[in-house]
């Protein structure tokens, strides 16, 4: 039984795993905080987590009618992250692991949206796993578990951290990607041609900077917007960004002859998306795994689920236990 954090960024998250059945998932929105500056402030983000970080773990026991005696092991999200925010949930998992003697499991954040999807699941060896977020755009090569081959990345941007930024250049809240996929279902995504950021490269690299200016310059050419026009540059833009994260995937699927495509964090919440990787799993005769809406952003049963795969990887060792805001995956 699992006891698992994370406070990589700006959610608050605490789970408890027992086995496919008896689990909670307690995560604590920060976007009340951070909505008025446009993005994530690392240290109100420490703050908060701290305020919130006691009474989430007890949450997180009661829903299963746990306590701390049902505890075998603790798991932590060490990286990569902001670090004060890291460091708060670092500083409690291990605190709470050495008072209750427990081993302690430290998480790589980027593992746990690479087996997000699967969880509840059978975990289908090798698949590409498209990791979709706010800091993250990768395609990774799964052959098993820990054994990852990183094949495509970001050059600038994430592609939720476009989202955010053409949000803003809209006029539109933060963050950006939820109402941006709301407001592009009553748009039309041909009205603009927006390019897409290397589309004809040969590589499964993506760049997302050259789209936002894209944008950026339409706004300013367009002058005052109208509501139509608004949803209208939403839909393209959403197209844009989504189409050629599904064109690379899939063509890596095929050239890599790999079966199984699963596609995680928080953009992969994204409506659009969601549609497009499953008409493509249809046309191409691919099993497309998407995790389960709570499982799409931030969240600690990822990282309780990443800790069940592997226990030998605990430790009583606290003081090797370190956040770590550039932790590398490979
Ligand atoms: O995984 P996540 O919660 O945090 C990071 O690790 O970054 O991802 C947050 C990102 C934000 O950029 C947000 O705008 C985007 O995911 N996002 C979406 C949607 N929901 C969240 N992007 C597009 N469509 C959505 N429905
Ligand atoms: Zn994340």
């Amino acid at each position: 039984m699992i006891l698992a954090f994370d406070t990589s960024c700006d959610d608050t998250s605490v789970a408890f795993y027992k086995d496919s059945e008896v689990y909670s998932n307690i995560i604590s929105s920060q976007n009340d905080i951070h909505a008025k500056f446009g993005g994530v402030i690392p240290e109100l983000a420490a703050r908060r987590h701290a305020e919130v970080i006691a009474y989430l773990t007890e949450e997180a026991l009661n829903r299963v009618n746990a306590d701390l005696r049902d505890v075998n092991y603790v798991a932590v999200t060490v990286g990569p992250g902001l670090l004060p925010s890291l460091l708060v949930g670092v500083s409690f998992a291990k605190a709470l692991a050495y008072a209750n003697d427990l081993p302690i499991i430290p998480v790589n954040h980027i593992e746990g949206h690479i087996f997000a999807p699967f969880f509840n699941r059978r975990i289908e060896y090798p698949f590409l796993s498209l990791v979709v977020s706010g800091g993250h755009t990768h395609l990774f090569f799964v052959k098993n578990f820990g054994n990852y081959q990183l094949i495509g990345k970001t050059l600038d941007d994430a592609v939720g951290e476009a989202f955010d930024k053409v949000a803003r250049v809209l006029g539109l809240e933060y963050p950006g990607g939820p109402v941006i996929d709301r407001l592009s279902k009553s748009g039309d995504p041909y009205k603009f041609k927006i390019p897409k950021g290397l589309e004809r490269d040969g590589s499964y690299n993506f760049s997302f900077s050259g789209v936002k200016t894209h944008v950026k310059n339409l706004v300013k050419k367009l002058g005052g917007l109208s509501k139509t026009q608004i949803v209208d540059i939403a839909a393209s833009f959403q197209k844009a960004s989504i189409d050629i994260l599904v064109e690379k995937t899939i063509r890596a699927a095929e050239e890599l002859n790999v079966k199984t495509v699963s596609v995680s964090g928080g953009v992969s919440a994204n409506s659009y998306l969601r549609e497009a990787f499953i008409e493509a799993s249809r046309k191409y005769d691919l099993k497309v795994v998407l995790p389960e809406r709570e499982m799409t952003t931030d969240n600690a049963l990822m990282i309780a689920f990443v800790a069940y795969l592997d226990v030998s990887r605990a430790t009583k060792d606290y003081f090797k236990i370190e956040a770590d805001p550039s932790l590398r995956l490979i």
